[in-house]
């Protein structure tokens, strides 16, 4: 594969990560991170800075290992860490700090959200490290972390996989990273809006800030909006406590993305540990990524060509489909029989599903619920794509990576370091928040990494 490489643009990709390194003190300690952008992004996003230092890591390492000691620096004393971890110092973000109340389990006053977003870190600590290991340089910062992750990965498999059923359970949509997706249509129409006490949607209406920003017709729905901030409410009654909230709350789904990303950071951090002749703890992480692939390619309903989400609110087990990106997922967690495999490539590469002028959209062009330019419902996301190439690339479908990979190398080129795009490039510049930081870090890393390829 050689995809054109375009000098400048990588160079303007790490100005845009620079111009949006922020600081925030707490208790005298400094850290230093990127925003995701200074549009709208005050604070320090998961699965974001996770991305940021898998981009990072090839030019500016120091700063790469800053994102995630922040990230880190948030993490609370039971091993959880938040999807978005504060910015000391801001007060403009919806919902903030307050509406979370969860400063009792913070380690070092750092204040963080109490839900998790898709389960990168691993990932990206592999990835830093096999550059490192590349470019001959010392992995000892590696080292001093793996502990950490280690701890991440106990507390999402005793609080979200308590069964061991190989599969964990997101109680937010916002776990997901792909907030609206069509996908939680169903589990979200349970909660009534007239259930919904009357002052979250006086908060929503006087504090949300997304929808006047940017556009409103790019966001999520007011309606959807209220649902998101109610369980939040729900959650923090429940102080957080993940026993208590799963035995009550109405959203609670063993999502098929968000279980990719768990085996494929189970495998990552069991090749951490086995580069670090620790065989032992290796084999743990490897056999619960093995469990996740099984019960991911048990998932698939042969009959409707995808994988299932699984609703488990209130002790259920309710099996749905949804045609978005997510099924093509499992080929990232090389979880896919070579069967499934062959008709994902089918949905793919159809002009009238996923096979567009700015591919890959969010949900499929056909699902009655696509919308060009609505957040997850329809938009093309760089961190899809990403997972999409590997995903292929791990399938041997290189000719079909290198496709995306020029289609999203292109779209970024063609329109900037925008936070999703039209899929259909209908309309002719990017959408949501500009300047942002994750795209900026898709196209260093998936730029940087191809190239290498190609060389070799
Ligand atoms: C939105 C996205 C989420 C991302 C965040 C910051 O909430 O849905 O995936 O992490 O923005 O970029």
């Amino acid at each position: 594969m050689n995809p054109k490489i375009d000098l400048p643009i990588q160079k303007n990709a790490l100005e845009v990560l620079r111009k949006n390194i922020y600081q925030t003190s707490v208790k005298q300690k400094t850290y230093s991170y990127i925003l995701p952008s200074k549009e709208f992004y005050m604070h320090q996003w998961f699965w974001d800075s996770c991305m940021h230092a898998m981009g990072l890591v090839y030019d500016n390492p120091q700063q790469a290992f800053k994102e995630i000691e922040s990230l880190l620096g948030g993490q609370w004393k039971n091993g959880h860490i938040g999807h978005i971890t504060f910015s000391h110092d801001d007060n403009t973000y919806f919902p903030g700090p307050t509406w979370w109340a969860t400063e009792e389990f913070s380690q070092n006053g750092r204040l963080s959200s109490g839900i998790i977003q898709p389960p990168l870190l691993a990932v990206s600590i592999n990835h830093i490290d096999t550059v490192l290991r590349e470019k001959g340089e010392d992995t000892s910062w590696v080292d001093g972390v793996l502990d950490n992750i280690i701890q991440y990965h106990m507390y999402l498999k005793k609080h979200r996989d308590n069964e061991n059923s190989g599969l964990i359970t997101i109680i937010h949509p916002w776990e997901s990273g792909t907030d609206n997706s069509p996908r939680w249509d169903n589990v979200l129409s349970t909660i009534q809006i007239s259930s919904i006490p009357k002052r979250i949607f006086r908060e929503v209406h006087t504090n949300r800030t997304d929808n006047k920003l940017g556009k409103s017709q790019d966001r999520p729905r007011t309606d959807d909006y209220y649902r998101y901030l109610y369980l939040v409410d729900l959650y923090k009654t429940r102080k957080w406590d993940t026993q208590e909230i799963l035995k009550t709350t109405p959203f609670a789904v063993k999502d098929t993305l968000v279980n990719a990303i768990w085996a494929k950071a189970n495998k990552a951090l069991s090749e951490l540990l086995q580069k670090r002749g620790k065989r032992k703890e290796a084999e743990v992480f490897a056999l619960w990524a093995s469990q996740t692939t099984e019960a991911l390619q048990k998932s698939w309903n042969p009959k409707e060509k995808m994988y299932a989400l699984y609703d488990v609110s209130f002790g259920q087990k309710k099996a749905y489909c949804e045609d978005t990106i997510a099924n093509f997922l499992p080929l990232y967690a090389g979880a896919a029989t070579r069967e499934q495999r062959n008709i994902l490539m089918q949905h793919l590469t159809n002009p009238n599903k996923y096979w567009t002028k700015y591919a890959v959209p969010s949900t499929s062009l056909d699902n009655p619920s696509f919308e060009n330019s609505r957040y997850w419902r329809g938009p093309s996301w760089p961190i899809t794509n990403l997972f999409l190439i590997e995903g292929l690339h791990l399938y041997g479908a290189s000719y079909c990576a290198a496709r995306i990979l020029e289609k999203t190398l292109g779209m970024i080129e063609d329109f900037g370091f925008f936070e999703y795009y039209n899929p259909e490039g209908k309309e002719k510049k990017g959408i949501g928040f500009g300047k942002f930081s994750w795209s900026a870090a898709i196209y260093l890393y998936l730029s940087k990494k191809y190239s290498q390829q190609a060389k070799d």
